[in-house]
């Protein structure tokens, strides 16, 4: 007779413990309603527990569930037992499950667990080509250090996790956000791909992190922007030489990520004999709009509205509007369209906030800003101009992008950025901003694949600033909006059903000479 020594599998598993095990932010995507996306984008900054929490993931799903053939995957299979393997021998170890698993053992054994219940984890390496026909069946996925592979062979690991199966299927993706210009930013994070959950995180929110560990992270920041941004802030990185100071953007970035605006959408209005009818514009709300509030127009407050046109079908037509008083940018513009409806949009808009000074490059396309004029809009940002014949000055407008004026506006742009980064809302903007650089030939620009219009029309609203009335008409008579949030005061600000020409605001204007107008 044979007496086993092992001891008998226990079939109940109390993870009562689990809470404590797992780091808080990522727990409630272990089971629940969150928990089941087809992508889980795990990204975020270094040791911030992403890996540990994809292995638990897995570990748990084994106790819970059955029939799965996991696939952990990385670029190189050379890679995978320190990492993977080793991280999800030692969730079933911490958990004390070791009963439950059956492990090979050894430096040259096989990389391959099976639970008790006839759960498979298999670990693969992109560059294992032998094995790779025979990687079948597969029911749900770990893709660790994602920012090495690329986006083919993401599809084709994709493409592996079709069919029917038990349980829901889903991909683990977990990488550093190395570089701005990733394919995985543009497959996870600008466009919506649906059925994916993106959850972010840095080292801060692993608890299990030691101090040393924590003062390497934060020591970055003195030693190589870079690096602070992707491994300690958790932030993309921009390769290349930025022009905006890289880490006041980043930062401001993570406070704004998750900041909704106030309000988001389009104006629409009635237009009779040739001219937009003021007390019929509206604001119409739409989640994908072109505009996005995140200021709601103060009683008696200047704005002014910089705006940027298309130099071709793929550009952007943008603007910016920022209060001429507190400097805070109250809303943006970004939309791909025809001049013509882009003036009219920048009418209701200037008309909106107090009818705001609207400065416009005109660079491409003259046709704003006199398409403005034709609508009688009242206040137009105006540059100075030698006439060629005359040589006299002469004062015409919108604004002019000139080898002279362009670095004078992003410099301007630069200091605003540095001093006062907090005015900055919109994500957007500030994405273009870190990606701002400077080329072979040492002109800042978008860098390739990136956008730079938001940036310009931001740079056109500060530039035109000078133009603008910086103080309150009465000082002892603000009434801020009522129910904003940080606002008290009635509500006697702009509320998206009103009209929006001002009556007493225009009496203002007509005293003062704007340019000769
Ligand atoms: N739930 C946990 N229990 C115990 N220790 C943990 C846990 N989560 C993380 N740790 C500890 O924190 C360290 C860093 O976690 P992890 O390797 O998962 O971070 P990461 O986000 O994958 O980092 P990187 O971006 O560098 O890959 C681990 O080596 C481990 O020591
Ligand atoms: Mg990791």
């Amino acid at each position: 007779m044979t007496v086993s020594t092992r001891k008998p599998i226990s079939p109940v598993v109390d993870l009562r413990n689990l809470p404590k095990l797992v780091n808080e932010k990522y727990y409630p995507y272990l089971k629940g309603r969150n928990s089941k996306s087809r992508y889980f984008v795990l990204w975020g900054g270094g040791s911030s527990g992403k890996s540990v929490f994809a292995a638990q993931k897995i570990v748990f799903r084994c106790l819970s569930e059955t029939g799965h053939r996991f696939l952990v995957v990385r670029k190189v299979k050379d890679d995978l037992r320190d990492s993977c393997f080793q991280e999800i021998k030692d969730v079933i170890r911490d958990w004390g499950l070791e009963e439950l698993f059956y492990i090979p053992t050894g430096r040259s054994s096989n990389l391959f667990i099976k639970s008790a219940n006839g759960n498979e984890i298999l670990f693969y390496g992109l560059d294992d080509v032998e094995r790779r026909k025979s990687i079948r069946g597969i029911t749900s996925m770990w893709i660790e250090e994602a920012s090495e592979i690329t986006a083919e062979d993401f599809r084709q690991l994709d493409i592996r996790m079709r069919g029917k199966t038990k349980h829901y299927r889903q991909i683990i993706i977990s990488f550093n956000p190395i570089s701005i210009k990733h394919w995985l930013k543009k497959e996870f994070f600008d466009t919506d791909k649906g059925d994916t959950v993106t959850l972010h995180s840095t080292y801060k929110d692993n608890k299990f992190l030691d101090k040393q560990s924590r003062e390497v992270l934060e020591r970055f920041k003195e030693i190589d922007e870079y690096y602070y941004i992707v491994y300690c802030l958790g932030q993309w990185g921009i390769l290349g030489k930025t022009i905006y100071p890289k880490l006041v953007v980043s930062k401001r970035i993570t406070d704004t990520k998750d900041i909704k605006p106030l309000a988001q959408g389009y104006f629409t209005y009635d237009y009779h004999m040739q001219e937009i009818v003021d007390k019929s514009i509206k604001f119409e709300h739409d989640e994908e709009g072109p505009i996005k509030i995140f200021e709601y127009p103060i009683d008696q407050f200047p704005y002014v509205v910089g705006g940027d046109t298309a130099e071709g079908g793929e550009d952007y037509c943008t603007a910016s509007v920022r209060n001429n008083i507190t400097w805070n940018q109250a809303a943006v513009y970004k939309d791909r369209t025809d001049t013509d409806l882009y003036a009219k949009q920048m009418y209701c808009l200037g008309r909106m906030y107090n009818n705001a000074l609207i400065g416009i490059e005109t660079n491409f396309d003259l046709h704003p800003t006199k398409e403005l004029s034709r609508l009688n809009y009242p206040r137009q940002y105006m540059r100075e101009t030698y006439d060629s014949i005359t040589k006299k000055p002469q004062m015409k407008l919108g604004f002019k992008t000139t080898k002279l004026t362009r670095p004078a506006v992003i410099s301007k742009h630069v200091s605003l950025a540095r001093e006062h980064i907090s005015t900055f809302n919109d994500y957007e903007l500030l994405e273009e901003m870190l990606a701002f650089v400077r080329n072979e030939q040492g002109k800042p620009e978008a860098a390739e694949g990136m956008n730079d219009d938001l940036i310009f029309a931001d740079a056109i609203a500060l530039e035109a600033r000078e133009q603008q009335i910086q103080d309150i008409l009465d000082s002892s008579d603000i009434v801020l909006p009522g129910g904003l949030p940080g606002h008290g005061g009635s509500h006697n600000a702009w509320d998206f059903d009103k009209e929006v020409g001002r009556d007493d605001y225009e009496d203002d204007f007509d005293d003062m000479d704007f340019f000769g107008r």
